[in-house]
């Protein structure tokens, strides 16, 4: 028998595999009731928090657009005077600001948009924390494993709430496909994929002149004061060891999420990491390699492959058809002793209809509901209850992408306990559990 729960199978067996990513399977969106809602109604025009941006970027311009439904812009902060400029021009009556220490300590600032680029996220946050807002921060949460764990202390002694930008936990294909592996749909889960886009691979790349307005010391904070770089800056920072991890933060923070969740390990971690890099980067360019693939174990037995996908570019959010041999599209794939479930933005789908389609009439995980991320976030503001992605599965999340990133910068298997979070008897790959700062852009900075 391929799963628990399922009667109608021959009926369903028709097709070998279906695809759901337009009509999700009518018992799980018909049964779709919070089974601990946080709503407390709509709300009125006197409870709109006050929300400050910081970082207005591509993402922080469309957090704000959402964010916005729910309450008040009244500030923009960037280091960029561009960006700071075009931001304004949507929120006229919003005030300006360079440094986020003081945006966040303003009068009327409830709600802090993070979406400065990862090695800004934690010191933000830190800030945004001490002047008693609630934050809506950007993945991948954190720029090291440190940094996660000072996070989630600082989290809760402020009892603030912290919504993770890792929106997947919003979208009910992601729910579904969680859902029904942690309740054994597909027997018992052996091994998990997730696949993701490959990142840029460029370069040599040559300094310029700083841009006028841009703030490129600042922009650089607690990470080494190089020459300005255009690719180095906007956007394209995520491909640099830096400022970040390459797409094995920026997707991996999502599907990697997904992986945790599916397995029930959302406050765990792997035990094992070992990471190859699959094409060397370019001397001078890009430095985080664009392919790479990672390996990893679980204390329950369960395998878990991270790779990228090269048929996809670093965009990511368009699957490529067709796809090489044997190479999973953009996605996450859960395999157990009875089927599959591959789920992605696009789709959902299973090695036997009835996977899906079957009601889960025994439910005895129910995981918790929210189909739009940011609502979810406002609606914990109000309740203070967690949101559905709060600080500490944030940080587990980008945990499983960190210690991929330390295999691949020692080239050999680490081993992890994640419970301590250290790396047994390994002083070498414990070096990596931080960074360095840069001094003023250290802890001291937002003290
Ligand atoms: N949830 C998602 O699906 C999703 C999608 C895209 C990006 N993101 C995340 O959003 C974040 C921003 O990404 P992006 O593509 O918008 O980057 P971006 O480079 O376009 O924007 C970042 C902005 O932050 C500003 N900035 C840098 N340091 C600052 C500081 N100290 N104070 C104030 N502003 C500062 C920069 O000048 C820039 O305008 C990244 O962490 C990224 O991973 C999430």
């Amino acid at each position: 028998m391929p799963a628990p729960y399922l009667s109608r199978r021959d009926v369903l067996r028709a097709a070998a595999v279906i695809a759901a990513g337009s009509a999700l399977p009518s018992w799980f969106t018909a049964g779709a009731a919070d089974p601990n809602p946080v709503s407390t109604g709509p709300l009125s025009p006197n409870d709109r928090p006050g929300i400050l941006l910081v970082g207005c970027g591509g993402m922080g311009t469309h957090d704000l657009s959402l964010a916005a439904k729910f309450g008040d812009v009244v500030g923009l902060c960037d280091v960029d005077a561009a960006r700071l400029e075009k931001t304004s021009q949507l929120y006229p009556k919003a005030r300006r600001f360079a440094d986020f220490r003081e945006a966040v300590r303003t009068a009327g600032t409830d709600v802090v948009i993070n979406a400065t680029p990862d090695h800004w996220h934690t010191l933000v946050n830190l800030a945004a924390l001490k002047a008693g807002c609630d934050i809506y921060s950007e993945k991948p949460l954190t720029l090291t494993l440190d940094e996660g764990r000072r996070l989630v202390h600082a989290v809760r002694s402020a009892k603030r709430i912290l919504q993770t930008g890792s929106q997947q936990r919003s979208d009910r294909r992601f729910r579904l496909a969680c859902e029904l592996v942690r309740n054994g749909r597909i027997g018992r889960l052996q091994h998990v994929i997730t696949s993701l886009p490959s990142g840029r691979q460029g370069g040599p790349f040559v300094s310029a002149p700083v841009p006028a307005g841009l703030d490129w010391d600042r922009w650089q904070g607690q990470t080494p004061a190089l020459d300005y770089v255009p690719e180095r800056c906007h956007g394209s920072f995520r491909y640099w060891w830096d400022y970040s991890e390459g797409t094995l933060t920026d997707w991996g923070a999502h599907h990697n999420d997904i992986a945790l969740w599916g397995m029930g390990l959302e406050h765990s971690g792997p035990v094992t990491a070992q990471a190859v890099p699959l094409l060397a980067p370019i001397p001078g360019g890009f430095s985080f390699p664009s392919l790479y693939r990672v390996e990893y174990t679980y204390a329950n037995g369960v395998t878990h492959t991270c790779q990228t996908v090269v048929t996809e570019g670093p965009g990511g959010n368009v699957l490529t058809e067709p796809i090489l041999p044997g190479e999973l599209p953009n996605g996450v794939k859960f395999l157990g002793t009875q089927g599959w479930i591959f789920v992605s933005r696009l789709k959902i789908e299973a090695s036997d209809p009835g996977i899906l389609q079957e009601p889960l009439t025994k439910r005895k995980v129910i995981l918790p509901v929210s189909d739009n991320h940011m609502q979810n976030f406002f609606d914990c503001v109000r309740s203070r209850k967690d949101p559905v992605a709060p600080v500490e599965i944030g940080h587990r999340s980008v945990s499983v992408c960190h210690l991929g990133a330390i295999s691949l910068r020692l080239g050999r298997t680490l081993r992890w306990d994640p419970v301590r979070e250290r790396f047994p008897t390994d002083a070498e790959a414990n070096g990596w559990v931080s960074r360095a700062q840069r001094a003023p852009y250290d802890y001291a900075h937002v003290a």
